[in-house]
């Protein structure tokens, strides 16, 4: 019995002890991944972005390769939103109008968290409303997991009477601004003034 617990202190003393040198060690483990940036991809930078295959409003598929060359502002929410999604389609539309002929060097892009409603058609009649710049993309709930997560962005289906199909989606409401290669450069909300976002869209183009 006595051997069983010294050899239980032991044992425990190690897992302390290494748990501790792990720790101390951790801050440097992640500085030299971040200082490896071209083996790391986005260690050094914020870590918001990255491939993603989606459907457009014409039910093709399409992947985030299909719009290097151009900046993207992108934008999550749902056709169903309230208010939040619409404020920020606003918000875009008016920045894009605010730039001028600049404004075709970007491309906005606003990508559905209610794939189960949000179907390419109903996506193409939703953004139209908005502005005719914005790509709308939709995707299996496959699809829109995985890109929500790498843009960092939170949502959930909750229930909701008000709403005819029973269910509301909380949701971040953040604009990304992504740069020709498809790594972050900015982000906005949908509260965001407008000459804010356009003077910063400027300072990219
Ligand atoms: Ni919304």
């Amino acid at each position: 019995m006595r051997l069983d617990k010294r050899l239980m202190t032991i044992i425990g003393l190690g897992l302390v002890l290494g748990g501790a040198i792990a720790l101390i060690a951790m801050p440097d483990l992640r500085q030299r991944l971040a200082g490896g940036g071209a083996t790391v991809a986005g260690m050094g930078k914020a870590q918001v972005g990255g491939p993603f295959t989606l459907v457009d409003t014409a039910g093709k598929t399409v992947t985030d390769k299909d719009f290097r060359g151009k900046h993207l502002l992108v934008y999550f929410g749902f056709t169903f939103c309230p208010d939040v999604c619409p404020t920020g389609l606003q918000v875009i539309s008016a920045a894009l109008d605010g730039l001028g002929a600049k404004a075709d060097r970007i491309t906005p892009v606003f990508i559905s968290l209610d794939p189960e409603r949000d179907t390419p058609q109903q996506m193409a009649e939703y953004v139209k409303s908005f502005s005719p710049r914005i790509v709308g993309l939709t995707g299996s709930l496959e699809q829109i997991t995985s890109v929500a997560r790498a843009y960092r962005v939170y949502f959930k289906k909750v229930k909701d009477e008000k709403s005819t199909a029973g269910y509301s989606v909380d949701h971040t409401s953040i604009i990304y601004v992504m740069d020709q290669k498809g790594e972050f450069v900015a982000h906005f909300t949908h509260a965001t003034a407008v000459d804010a976002i356009v003077a910063r869209l400027q300072k990219m183009l």
